[in-house]
């Protein structure tokens, strides 16, 4: 029940992954020894990129294959590790049986190695916002760390796509759970918001989903966003640091949990503007967003605006605990674009006379 000595060894899951990745680099650069979890090793195309960080070369950074669907699957890789930043996905949120069988799975590693004092585990803002019934959002607009979805409202289901946010509420409470029942580690929760910023490997820019549809922005085409909500947002960056000083925090307790993001709201129109705002150079040909929703829930997009306007984000906590100044979305946005274009290979819809420079 201690945080994590400075210079230790640290295992991150997920660390092909757009936020693993950023916590793989950035725990590199501060001196620790990293054991990079991955499903696939031998995929050059996932993971040459890990491969080439400063630290692999002389073995401070090791890549471990592990499918945490199966079991005793982070067992190597967590061997000898004071720190787990548990990032990654799984397979099928809307399951929750699975979700039991794969959360356990993480947590008798943990329990295994002996050695890890403590255990980040990655959330999402889904676990703090996501409503069944929207409605919900205007009696408690007030969006911090106590809150919680409405859990009693009978259409929160996996059948209405609430499946995510189910998902990650259990994994929060399972491994807080496990961690008290063990009693020499803790488990502390990031609940990271809409996660904008660079990418570090080309496979990264269909991920996200937030990257995703900037690299579909600079191709000319991009989606309205569910319920008309608009981007709530931190970048990568910030939310890699958020992590790493969470393990590193001598201020937080087991079962806490954190939510990482700027405070920035953008509507998914004006982030898409944003781009040739910033980069003007670029010439980008502002596509229109094409809304696919349903006639009924496209009737009701000013009265779904107006409740998402109501929507008050804090981040008091994670401030004080980490002291994390949070990048602008601008800066995000900037950054993401110029990695799509260099890493990802994106290729943008530009205006009449512009073009990319060679
Ligand atoms: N991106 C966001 O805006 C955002 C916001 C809130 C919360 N989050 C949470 O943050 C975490 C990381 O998100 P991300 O955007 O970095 O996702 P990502 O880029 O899709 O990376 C997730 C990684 O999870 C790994 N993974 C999936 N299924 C797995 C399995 N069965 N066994 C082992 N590894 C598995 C994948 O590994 P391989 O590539 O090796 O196959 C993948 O690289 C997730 O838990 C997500 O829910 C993300």
């Amino acid at each position: 029940m201690a945080p994590i000595p400075k210079g230790s060894k640290v295992a991150v899951t997920g660390s092909a992954g757009f936020i693993g990745s950023w916590v793989v680099n950035r725990l590199l650069a501060k001196g620790y020894r990293v054991n990079a979890c991955v499903r696939d090793a031998g995929d050059v195309e996932k993971t040459q990129f890990l491969r080439d960080m400063p630290g692999y070369a002389t073995g401070r950074l090791k890549l471990f294959s592990a499918d945490l669907d199966q079991e005793g699957c982070f067992d190597d890789a967590f061997a000898g590790c004071q720190g787990v930043a548990h990032l990654s996905h799984v397979s099928d949120y809307d399951d929750p049986d699975y979700m039991v069988r794969v959360c356990q799975h993480t947590i008798d590693s943990v329990n295994r190695a002996q050695t890890v004092n403590r255990v980040v585990v990655t959330s999402s803002i889904a676990a703090v916002i996501s409503e069944a019934d929207i409605k919900e959002v205007r009696r408690r607009p007030v969006f911090y760390e106590e809150r919680y979805p409405d859990e009693e409202n009978p259409k929160r289901t996996p059948e209405r796509g609430q499946g995510y946010s189910m998902g990650k509420v259990a994994l929060e409470r399972m491994f807080s759970d496990a961690a008290a029942a063990n009693g020499d580690w803790d488990c502390i929760v990031v609940c990271p918001a809409d996660n904008v910023g660079p990418i570090l490997a080309k496979h990264q820019k269909e991920k996200g989903p937030w990257q995703s549809i900037i690299a579909s922005m600079l191709a000319g085409k991009y989606y309205q966003t569910g319920a008309y909500r608009p981007w709530m947002t931190v970048d990568v960056r910030d939310d890699a640091e958020c992590h790493i000083r969470i393990l590193e925090s001598v201020d937080v307790a087991n079962g806490e949990r954190y939510i990482a993001w700027s405070t920035d709201a953008r509507n998914v129109e004006d982030v898409c503007a944003s781009i040739d705002r910033l980069l003007p150079e670029l010439g980008h040909a502002t596509p229109a967003v094409t809304d696919p929703f349903p006639e009924r829930i496209q009737a009701r997009e000013a009265e779904l605006r107006e409740i998402w306007a109501c929507a008050e984000l804090r981040n008091d906590r994670i401030k004080r605990v980490t002291g994390v100044e949070f990048r602008s979305l601008d800066e995000s946005i900037r950054d993401c674009v110029e990695s799509l274009l260099t890493v990802g290979q994106v290729e943008p819809v530009l205006r009449e006379g512009f073009s990319l420079q060679k």
